[in-house]
């Protein structure tokens, strides 16, 4: 997709005027008048939705269940945050510790693999909160090493995994991963990411498979993969922006802008800021369908969301 920046000496920015905009384009002034708010009006591309954690408002997030639910949603790419374990495994999780998403305790990257094998990531969740597409059957849960029972769509799932069900999805996909960090690997964790895309061949952008971007909140570890993998769109994550960065500005090595959807409420001339230096922007996790409508209106390049299947729907084809 392409940046939405404007004509030199063309259009006007801002978030007043790309509201105008849209209101005027909606030929009303109202919103509950429109069914549709996709971006087509203005001429650009509705954006991304992608799928934050899996379809994670509906089911445990970093699940396989939630990806496959996220995929079965018609979302348009999946994200998920990777660590590595002690013998080296990269696994989708996000927080350092096991204790909120699983019924471990302790480091995530203290155990290994076959140590968070045993784990279920799936009983701490209340379960569907809408209304599921239709599912494949679910296989036979298989014994985990201890014999204890552990249903295969809440096993902990490793980025392999995640890889295998996105190629095996058979469509184009954007997946955003996230490196976390600070973490006792360091740049492990991406030297392990690069060479793990490699053996897929994932390590070069194609719009018509698996397109893999590599997100983090580190600047360190964006410097770090630039040379890794020079092909691979690089999101700099952000909770505050900078006061020497509020025009625009991104560090070397990155070139999509990740802010929280916060930042953008808050500062919403920010996205035509990046957009005039040619970034594309990428706004988490926006839940809210009037944040829906608001990140359509600035004309965000993606939304990442809990609820892919909720922001489809309000925003159109
Ligand atoms: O997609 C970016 C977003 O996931 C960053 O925040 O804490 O959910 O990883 P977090
Ligand atoms: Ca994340």
């Amino acid at each position: 997709m392409t940046p939405t920046s404007p004509e030199p000496g063309g259009e006007p920015t801002g978030a007043a005027d790309a509201k105008r905009r849209t209101v005027e384009a909606n030929g009303a002034g109202t919103s509950a008048s429109r069914t549709v708010n996709n971006g087509a009006q203005l001429g650009r591309p509705r954006p991304l939705v992608v799928a934050h954690r899996g379809s994670s408002a509906a089911l445990p997030e970093h699940t396989i269940g939630a990806y496959m639910r996220a995929i079965a949603e018609g979302a348009d790419g999946l994200e998920c945050d990777v660590r590595l374990t002690r013998d080296g495994h990269l696994v989708c999780i996000h927080d350092g510790r096991l204790n909120r998403v699983s019924n471990g305790t302790g480091r995530v990257s203290r155990h290994v693999l076959a140590e968070l094998d045993e784990l279920d990531f799936g009983s701490w969740h209340p379960g569907p909160a809408e209304p599921e597409p239709a599912e494949p059957e679910p296989a036979e849960p298989e014994p985990a090493a201890t014999g204890a029972p552990v249903d295969p769509r809440t096993r902990v799932l490793t980025l392999e995994k995640l890889l295998d069900a996105a190629v095996g999805a058979g469509r184009p996909l954007q997946l955003l991963i996230e490196t976390k960090h600070p973490t006792r690997y360091g740049a492990e964790v991406e030297d392990r990411l690069v060479a793990m895309l490699r053996w897929y061949g994932l390590n070069k952008p194609d719009d018509t498979a698996v397109r893999v971007t590599v997100m983090s909140f580190s600047e360190l570890a964006m410097r770090r993969i630039h040379p890794l993998a020079p092909a691979l769109d690089r999101v700099l994550l952000t909770e505050f922006v900078r006061p020497d960065r509020r025009d625009g500005r991104l560090p070397i090595g990155v070139n999509i802008a990740g802010p929280g959807v916060r930042v953008v409420k808050a500062n919403p001339g920010l996205v035509a800021a990046w957009h005039r230096r040619g970034y594309r922007v990428f706004v988490w996790t926006v839940n809210e369908p009037r944040e829906v409508d608001l990140m359509v209106e600035l004309g965000v390049d993606a939304i990442i969301t809990d609820r892919p299947r909720m922001v489809l729907d309000r925003i159109g084809p």
